[in-house]
């Protein structure tokens, strides 16, 4: 605290205050707000978020891919508070209580097949951590104990927890950070946009092709050695990619082959996003663990769930066996209150029909700014979409860093959501913009993104 800060902090004094004094917002540049205004997000309703100016947005990334049903729901807020009067908290270690109970009860009976454990943590990372701890000790119960490797994709996302980031494929988020948790490995992701030539006029050749990349890491690491495939249903980072038809089959069929586990880390593609209530659901494939978080309570309170099957929970339950592992937080009453009024608000309301009844009309309202000649790539699914920026459409030519540092960083980010739009500028991969709306939303909030889009792409061009 500095010398001059006083306890009764006058509006005044809060008004001309530099947010960033203190707060050290995540993955921020922070040098960037020594002089420049911290956008502030002081409130929401439905689709809509209003800063601490009053002005308006459309939250077209549902905060982070988080806030499934809408802002401001009132029945949420009491769920949290009813809780946190009866029972604010009390540990899921050794105990239960009733929310955590009634919740597991519900996701083991909405998840694909076997799925039918659920270990509770506070949010995507813990659940990843979850599902590798759980896979190395699987195999040491199993009498396998050499199988503790795991593989994931290229460009993929999953977490910045040690574990987590050994797992994720995002080079310049590792860096830094090295040396990590040894015994994890890339293999290519599922951009069909950005197929090698040989695959590039045949998407289920390419995803057979992607595919049977997973076998060879197998193969090349040694099968004895490895434990868990990570895959997304449709990967995040790299700007929302979704697998070609086959690709997920085969996987699975190369899990089958060698015993290595499949984990679904649906932190981003459960709970509606993508129409249903689990992304594997929509792909027909059978994991043995899903890893979620974000939509579960969709952002009213931090929740996440490893959900795992019976043949895998199989030997945890025999005997003198523990999972030495769990989280204070994980299950915390409060938030699976919140999750089960969430889930009920679901079903109320059909919101994964909304998505299914309506993800054509978003695709094809996306799909109108082709003309624009900086979209290189529209795709996703759902309520989930990249669009790619390129710099030439016919040789898919992509920006260099410093193009991309002053047109994406520069001009997109900023003129978005200056012009009223909150979404998502990245450049983990190729430089895309991404939207990923509440599921509430209809035509009318497709509408409003197109056109915010299209002025701002087409004034980016015009800095090309
Ligand atoms: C696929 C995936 N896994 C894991 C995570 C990490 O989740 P969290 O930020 O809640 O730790 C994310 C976050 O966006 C994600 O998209």
């Amino acid at each position: 605290m500095t010398q001059d800060t006083t306890i009764a902090d006058t509006t005044e004094a809060a008004q001309s205050r530099n947010p960033a004094d203190h707060l050290w917002m995540h993955f921020t540049r922070m040098s960037s707000y020594a002089t420049n205004p911290v956008p502030t997000i002081e409130r929401g309703e439905g689709a809509y978020i209003w800063d601490t100016n009053g002005k308006k947005y459309l939250d077209a990334l549902s905060g982070l891919f988080v806030v499934q049903v809408g802002h401001g729901r009132e029945e949420l807020a009491q769920a949290a508070a009813e809780q946190a009067r009866k029972l604010a908290f009390f540990p899921i270690w050794s105990y239960a209580h009733p929310k955590a109970i009634e919740l597991a009860e519900r996701l083991a009976h909405e998840a694909p097949g076997d799925l039918n454990k659920v270990f509770f943590s506070t949010g995507g990372a813990e659940s990843v951590e979850t599902a590798w701890k759980v896979a190395k000790q699987y195999f040491k119960l199993i009498g396998k104990p050499s199988k503790t490797k795991v593989i994931s994709r290229a460009i993929a996302y999953h977490g910045t927890t040690h574990g987590a980031l050994s797992i994720t494929g995002v080079p310049g988020f590792k860096h830094p950070f090295e040396p990590l948790i040894p015994g994890s490995y890339r293999v290519p992701n599922t951009n069909f946009y950005r197929a090698p030539e040989a695959y590039a006029d045949d998407e289920k050749r390419f995803g057979l092709w992607a595919a049977n990349r997973v076998e060879e890491a197998i193969l090349f690491e040694g099968p004895d050695s490895e434990a868990a495939v990570f895959v997304e249903p449709v990967q995040n980072a790299g700007g929302c990619l979704p697998a070609p038809p086959g690709y997920f089959e085969r996987v699975r069929e190369i899990c089958d082959t060698y015993d290595v586990l499949l984990v679904s880390d649906e932190v981003i593609c459960a709970y509606g996003r993508l129409g249903t209530m689990f992304g594997s659901a929509k792909y027909g494939y059978q994991p043995d663990i899903i890893t979620s978080a974000k939509g579960l309570t969709s952002g009213y309170s931090p929740l996440g769930a490893a959900i795992i099957s019976d043949r895998v929970f199989e030997p945890f339950g025999k005997g003198s066996t523990v999972f030495q592992h769990g989280y204070t937080f994980g299950g915390h009453p409060v938030s699976c209150a919140v999750g089960l009024a969430n889930l009920d608000i679901f079903e109320r309301e059909d919101l994964l029909g909304n998505v299914l009844r309506n993800e054509n009309a978003f695709r094809q309202t996306l799909e109108k700014l082709y003309d624009l000649p900086i979209v290189g790539n529209i795709r996703g699914d759902g309520y989930f979409y990249g669009i790619e920026l390129v710099k030439d459409k016919n040789t898919k030519a992509t920006f260099d860093a410093a193009e991309s540092e002053r047109i994406l960083r520069g001009y997109v980010s900023g003129a978005l959501f200056e012009n009223g739009l909150y979404c998502r500028a990245d450049d983990r991969g190729d430089p895309v913009v991404q939207v990923a709306p509440p599921l509430i939303c209809g035509q009318a909030e497709f509408d409003e993104m197109e056109q915010v889009l299209r002025y701002v792409l087409s004034e980016a061009w015009r800095r090309v």
